[in-house]
């Protein structure tokens, strides 16, 4: 559905973001904003604001933050329309009618055709397995002993041994070459021509959280290599953001997710009654999906397979899902190798039990540590229990860590004092770079958001937010050019056109964007508060500093990509050097 900007921004200012958040958020008056506990993440003093005046909320804890459609797509895990349709409702704006006008534009909006696509081709796979030519692949998904409503609830497929019956089927339903291309599930090859990506394959549509197909993955029946094919990412399938099984497991009312490796693991689980397992889509696990996760529940239960690779895949997953704010336990599938092979040798009861006794991550991961020592041998154990107290230094907090220190002490039968003092001893040599390294998640996050160029773009756009009176003085000196492509340039662009017209309104720059991590990003700006300094003299050469900043680094960006024979690029960098000259010279006031 396509609904206007004017529209958007309408149903926007009739839903007013103290009174939707006071709804689920108990909200205390400080100043010019409201405080309360993060609906987000887990907090015992207060750092989420709600600022009525800019319409819009930020937490100053783990950053999350926008205008009132960002939070309740957040907080419902709603997508941009879901929103939009809520609060139009919730403040009696009347919607167009689906099927108007606008069907057309969206009709010529890739995304929605690429989604069109993947239904039509997931329907297309489905109706094959259930025709003669399907039996094989029918054959095979029986024989893994799923029932006729787990295959119609997956919407398992077939794609046939000929190699061109999807692309004929979608050609004929009016798709051109080149959005099929786009789609991944053609294949353009000049030597070869046009063939269907997934021929002679058992098929598993993969959905995105609302249920939509994005992709598929493809499974040969038998022996063969690859074993699995999978769609290539796409502009709708985005291998790090989603998870097989996530639209079924988010609404089965577990307090954890299972996470395991393969979709015939998830499906399997789900058909024995565990509807909260999911799995990667054939790619490792990542902190987009841990991220993910964390929009729906606490906990996660790793059921790798208890193979080598499994075991190596749940360590790194453990840090990964612990970055994220998750409790981590894994779950012992031996001596099967994954859950699938698990249910159908000792069925569910006995899955459930192992769920009940997994072990709690940090044991876990102590006691692969101890598979590499022989602790019998007195120095082969005097190294793991060095290793043993170097590990426990990741907890930081002293009662948690004494709680972990006990546990170990006694199962390892060392004296909790020595061990507490072989613990401090590591923390004292640990240098603050090897601390560092521990968080390597949070630590690339950080650098990501403020990489060099960024930085100084970012603060300029907080400078002119909180003083607007700074635009007109820079206008002729830096253009959103100078920005680099992303979210701030987008917000510069917008930004710059409202304070020509004098009319900054934060939260309608929010409208812009649809998907939470730019909103958050955008939103960030609009909550950053400047450093306080001195005087007006030192705020005035800090802004100037930054607007000097985001010129040089736009120009040396356009020196980077310039090419020698390019006489209108060179003529931008001789431009851009002598505007430079005259920034030197400006004086900024902020009066
Ligand atoms: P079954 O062997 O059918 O039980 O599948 P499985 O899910 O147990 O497979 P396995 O444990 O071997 O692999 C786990 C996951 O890794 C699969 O579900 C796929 O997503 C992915 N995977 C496995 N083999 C391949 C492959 O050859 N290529 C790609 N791209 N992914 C694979
Ligand atoms: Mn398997």
């Amino acid at each position: 559905m396509y609904y206007s900007d004017e529209l958007i921004e309408d149903i926007r200012m009739k839903n007013d973001i103290l009174d939707v958040v006071s709804g689920y958020v108990k909200l205390q008056k400080k100043g010019s904003s409201y405080f309360g506990l993060c609906p987000f993440h887990n907090e015992k003093s207060p750092s989420f604001s709600v600022t009525p005046s800019k319409q819009m909320y930020y937490c100053f804890g783990c950053g999350a933050g926008g205008n009132v459609y960002t939070f309740v797509m957040q907080y419902e895990n709603y997508d941009f329309v879901e929103a939009v349709k809520m609060l139009a409702e919730r403040a009696g704006v009347e919607l167009p009618e689906e099927n108007n006008d606008a069907e057309s534009r969206r009709a010529s909006d890739l995304r929605k055709t690429l989604l069109e696509i993947n239904k039509k081709a997931a329907y297309f796979y489905c109706y094959k397995l259930r025709q003669k030519d399907g039996r094989l692949g029918y054959q095979y998904l029986t024989g893994r002993e799923l029932s006729e409503e787990t295959i119609k609830k997956f919407g398992l497929g077939y794609a046939g041994k000929y190699r061109d019956e999807l692309y004929r089927y979608l050609k004929n339903e009016g798709y051109n070459d080149v959005v099929l291309r786009e789609s991944g599930l053609i294949t353009f090859d000049e030597a070869r021509g046009v063939y269907d990506k997934f021929f002679n394959r058992v098929m598993f549509p993969i959905m995105d959280v609302n249920s939509r197909v994005i992709g598929f993955g493809g499974r040969v029946m038998g022996e063969g290599e690859p074993k699995y094919l999978n769609s290539p990412e796409t502009k709708v399938f985005e291998k790090s953001r989603n998870l097989y099984g996530l639209n079924i497991a988010r609404t089965s009312r577990k307090p954890y997710v299972i996470i395991c490796e393969g979709y015939m693991d998830v499906i399997s689980l789900h058909q024995a009654g565990f509807q909260n397992a999911v799995a990667s889509l054939g790619t490792a696990f990542t902190s987009g999906h841990a991220s993910l996760l964390k929009r729906y529940t606490e906990e996660v239960m790793l059921s790798y397979d208890s193979d080598g690779a499994g075991v190596k895949a749940a360590l790194r997953a453990i840090p990964i899902c612990k970055s994220a704010g998750l409790r981590v336990k894994v779950i012992n599938m031996k001596p099967y190798k994954d859950p699938d092979e698990f249910i159908k040798n000792l069925g569910k009861e006995a899955y459930e039990e192992r769920i009940q006794s997994a072990q709690n991550a940090f044991f876990f991961e102590i006691s692969v540590l101890e598979e590499q020592y022989d602790l019998k041998d007195p120095e082969s154990k005097t190294l793991f229990i060095n290793e043993l107290a170097k590990k426990l230094l990741i907890f930081e907090e002293k009662i948690e860590r004494n709680n972990y220190l006990e546990a170990v002490a006694e199962k390892y039968h060392i004296g909790f004092a020595n061990l507490e003092g072989l613990v401090n001893k590591f923390g004292l040599q640990m240098d603050p770079a090897a601390k560092r390294q521990e968080e390597p998640e949070r630590a690339k996050k950080k650098l990501d958001a403020d990489s060099a160029g960024e930085q100084g773009q970012k603060l300029l756009l907080t400078w002119l937010i909180e003083k607007p009176n700074i635009y007109p003085q820079i206008k002729k000196y830096i253009t959103i050019e100078d920005f680099d492509e992303g979210v701030y340039k987008t917000v510069a662009l917008h930004l710059f056109e409202q304070l020509e017209q004098h009319k900054l309104n934060p939260a309608q720059i929010l409208n812009i964007f649809q998907n939470q991590e730019e909103q958050g990003k955008a939103a960030a700006l609009f909550n950053t508060k400047l450093e306080a300094l001195e005087g007006k003299m030192e705020e005035e050469k800090a802004v100037k500093d930054i607007v000097l900043k985001v010129k040089q680094h736009s120009l040396e960006n356009l020196n980077k990509n310039s090419d020698p024979s390019d006489m209108a690029g060179l003529q931008r960098i001789l431009a851009g050097k002598s505007i430079l000259q005259e920034l030197e010279k400006l004086h900024i006031s902020l009066d």
